[in-house]
């Protein structure tokens, strides 16, 4: 959660200043981290955790783990400000196990299997091992 925090501050968010931090730990033990990055055309944004997990793929690793960090929500904020978006569940998905923790700043740990059930997938594609 500490790396996610920090990777928040790397965050392109001009149009919304709504920082997020991702941190994955995989399989082999290595952290990568990923900030969101918006755009001025603004359907082409991606959330920090799809940053972070798409970079863990580049490099050959297995996520394990994920924390998420909105640093800027509210203190007063429902927690739904702090929660990880639809499309980047659907990515976890893909990438993770079913089992996988996911850490949520200032919500608390939730299974993926919690955050995203009776997800999409297509029968044939190949899946997290
Ligand atoms: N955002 C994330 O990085 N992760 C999420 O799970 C939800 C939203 C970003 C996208 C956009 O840059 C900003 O937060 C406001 O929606």
């Amino acid at each position: 959660m500490k790396a996610a925090r920090q990777a928040a501050d790397k965050a392109h968010c001009p149009y919304s200043n709504f920082h997020v931090g991702a941190a994955v730990r995989c399989t082999d033990g290595t952290v990568v981290t990923g900030s969101n990055v918006e755009n001025a055309s603004f359907g082409l944004t991606i959330c920090a955790e799809r940053v972070a997990l798409f970079s863990c793929v580049a490099q050959g690793l297995q996520p394990l783990e994920l924390a998420v960090s909105c640093v800027d929500a509210q203190s007063d904020a429902s927690p739904g400000s702090r929660m990880p978006c639809g499309a980047c569940r659907q990515v976890m998905q893909e990438l993770m196990l079913q089992q996988a923790t996911i850490h949520i700043d200032g919500v608390g740990s939730r299974r993926l299997s919690e955050l995203l059930p009776d997800a999409f997938e297509l029968g044939s594609a190949e899946k997290a091992p």
